[in-house]
């Protein structure tokens, strides 16, 4: 079986989590790294033995025994970098979000159907079995009609010269953590949502929005609430709501092994353990399923725009 040939486009701190499943799996390797600074990349590479070592992104994009390219890129450059490896014929799993414009997310998609390359948004959360045991408990109708969606995601900045408080990078606390409320509530609705409201607060040094809450409406009398942002000390959970019972889930985001979500029908509270495993597997291995095999990528770009 051929194994596929990553390279991580930058040093990015996030390339960390990509490194156990890339080296765990079967069919892809981790070849190398590219940074925009030549000794950042070798001394990176050393550290990590990452075997391939690149001094510009365009030299690793050129190399024709890379065939995949992990775009860890600060947000503003996603489009710009996937665009360009995939008119290099690589595939690409690029960070979420993938763009900050819709146009931006239709010109990838067309690049990347030009070159008849794979390209998957690293909504990493998608691909793990509490995500998926979430949807199917849903589905199959254990909370009965759903009616309310309640949601958060925040921790506070450490650092105030993080890309994320950049606008021209793409900063900001929708682009980097409220986009995981809203993309679980829409992927449990299975609709989009008709009718959207929100509050930011907007930081005076960095104008971007550091806190944000918001609503949305879905078909079908569903509503989801949500808060995210970048100064408040760290809460993730999503609690689902019907007309005969809840579901709350302690880790939607980022669940590892052996979580628990809690299902309430009536006076009953029944506590479900989901054997999990690592967050950034799933993600890795449905870039194989989709290159090698063929498959649908289970994060379409559809969803994604
Ligand atoms: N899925 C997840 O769990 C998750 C978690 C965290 C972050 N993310 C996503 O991953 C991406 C990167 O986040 P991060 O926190 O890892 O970022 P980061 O540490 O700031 O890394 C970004 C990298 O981009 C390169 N770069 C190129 N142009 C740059 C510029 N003008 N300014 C700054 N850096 C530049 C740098 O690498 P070189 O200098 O080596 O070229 C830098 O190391 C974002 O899209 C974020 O949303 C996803």
């Amino acid at each position: 079986m051929k194994k596929l040939r990553w390279g991580l486009l930058s040093t990015a701190r996030i390339n960390k989590v990509l490194l156990p499943p890339l080296r765990a799996s079967e069919r892809n390797e981790l070849t190398a790294v590219a940074s925009r600074d030549t000794a950042r990349a070798q001394a990176y590479a050393k550290e990590r033995n990452i075997p391939r070592v690149f001094g510009s992104y365009e030299s690793m994009l050129a190399d024709p025994d890379i065939d995949v390219i992990y775009n860890p890129l600060p947000n503003s450059l996603h489009a710009e970098w996937t665009i360009k490896a995939a008119q290099a014929g690589k595939h690409i799993l690029c960070e979420k979000p993938l763009a900050n414009t819709v146009e931006d997310v239709d010109a990838m998609t067309e690049a990347a159907k030009k070159a008849g390359v794979v390209l998957m948004e690293a909504f990493m959360y998608r691909h793990h079995p509490q995500t998926l045991k979430v949807k199917e408990l849903v589905d199959s109708g254990a909370i009965g009609k759903l009616q309310v969606i309640h949601g958060a995601f925040t921790f506070k900045l450490g650092n105030e010269d993080d890309v994320r408080l950049n606008a021209s990078l793409g900063g900001g606390g929708i682009w980097d953590v409220g986009c995981y409320p809203i993309s679980y509530a829409r992927l449990i609705v299975g609709a989009e949502p008709v009718e959207v409201f929100g509050w930011q607060v907007t930081g005076q040094a960095s104008g971007v929005d550091e806190t944000f809450a918001g609503q949305m409406r879905f078909p079908n009398n569903v509503y989801a609430q949500f808060d995210s942002g970048l100064r408040t000390p760290r809460r993730s959970y999503i609690e689902l709501a019907g007309d005969e019972g809840t579901l709350s889930i302690p880790q939607p985001f980022q669940p590892y092994e052996n979580e628990k979500i809690a299902l309430t029908r009536g006076d009953k509270e029944e506590v479900i353990s989901i054997p999990g495993e690592d967050l950034y597997r799933g993600e890795v291995e449905n870039m194989a399923d989709a290159i090698l095999d063929g498959k649908a990528t289970r994060m379409s770009l559809a969803d994604t725009v």
